[in-house]
């Protein structure tokens, strides 16, 4: 039976506090996977130094975001949990799969065009060969079904013309990968400027709400988000910063629009933006709680991240045998 489930991998960089954005739009998803599918979700350490960490900081964030896959509900038994630099089978593989990627592919990457000219000081190869190593994590565990925001889908396109490109100059040797997109998904855009999607890399503290921040701090974000000048609370075509509060409201209570259309009838932005900031700390304050419980535990974390690269070494080892072996290296 355990053969038939398919497998989904994702990552996260522990870079940056995860926002509710990453909440919702990912990780609150996967909880809902844990039982139908195979699930691996990696925090992706490696992928985090394309551009300059703070090594104290790299090393808390990397206990961190785990911590958060499991205070959202990951079951570290069920789903493979692991972190990236843990399995070295990435970084070997991602070096035998960007001799089958064109230069030419990687330089029409966006995200490379974006985060060159915003780290122009460090252009280095790692930011060039990101995507690489990103197909790598996937192809490794022959992964189905990638779960992936927009800004990724063109990385998963690299990935998926990686691995056919593979299969066809030699036999078919990694599953192909699609995009899963979650029912429920949601798009979260930024507080300060609702056109724009929430980010953990925002320079504005005010335009993105942490799974983490304290109460008192997403309360008072809610408060300043950027509404319209309109004042009444309805779902419409131009009123993003309303919209983006209505489907955040929507996702915390699992209302419809209709709903809180109507629950906010008579009532001003302020009611409304007040309610949202509460709901949202409300929701958030077992995460919370848990959490905290699980970064006094270092070494249960660590247990975890040892369980999980040894699960991921597992697979990856399987898979870099027969690459290797298609390829020509002499295996021992
Ligand atoms: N690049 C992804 C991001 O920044 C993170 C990531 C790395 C990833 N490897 C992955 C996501 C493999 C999905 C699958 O969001």
């Amino acid at each position: 039976m355990e053969q038939q489930k398919k497998t989904i991998f994702s990552g996260v960089q522990p870079s940056g506090n995860l926002t509710i954005g990453n909440y919702l739009g990912a990780i609150k998803n996967w909880t809902a996977l844990q039982d139908e599918y195979n699930c691996i979700y990696c925090v992706v350490d490696m992928h985090a130094i394309t551009v300059r960490q703070v090594p104290a900081e790299l090393r808390a964030r990397t206990y961190e975001t785990l911590a958060v896959y499991m205070a959202a509900g990951l079951d570290p038994e069920k789903n493979t949990l692991f972190v990236q630099s843990h399995v070295p089978a990435h970084a070997v593989l991602a070096w035998d799969l960007g001799c089958y990627t064109m230069f030419g592919e990687l330089s029409r990457m966006t995200q490379f065009k974006d985060k060159s000219l915003k780290h122009a000081d460090n252009i280095n190869a790692g930011l060039f060969t990101y995507p690489v190593l990103m197909a790598a994590d996937i192809l490794l565990y022959q992964a189905d079904l990638v779960p992936v925001g927009q800004d990724q889908r063109q990385h998963l396109e690299l990935a998926r013309d990686i691995a056919t490109r593979f299969n066809n100059s030699y036999s078919d040797t990694f599953t192909v990968p699609e995009g899963y997109i979650a029912k429920t998904g949601m798009k979260i855009m930024s507080l300060a400027e609702p056109t724009k999607k929430m980010s953990k890399s925002d320079a504005n503290p005010n335009a993105s709400v942490g799974i983490l921040d304290s109460r008192d701090d997403i309360i008072r974000k809610f408060r300043r988000a950027v509404t319209d000048s309109d004042t009444v609370v309805r779902y419409a075509e131009g009123k993003d910063g309303i919209n983006n509060l209505m489907s955040i409201y929507s996702c915390f209570t699992g209302k419809d629009f209709e709903a809180i259309e109507r629950e906010f009838e008579g009532k001003g932005y302020g009611d409304f933006k007040l309610a949202v900031g509460e709901t949202v700390a409300d929701c958030l304050a077992p995460l919370r709680e848990k959490f905290d419980a699980l970064m006094k535990d270092k070494k249960y974390l660590e247990d975890v991240m040892k369980n999980g690269a040894e699960r991921a070494n597992y697979i990856a080892r399987k898979t870099i045998s027969k690459v290797h072996r298609k390829i020509g290296y002499v295996g021992l």
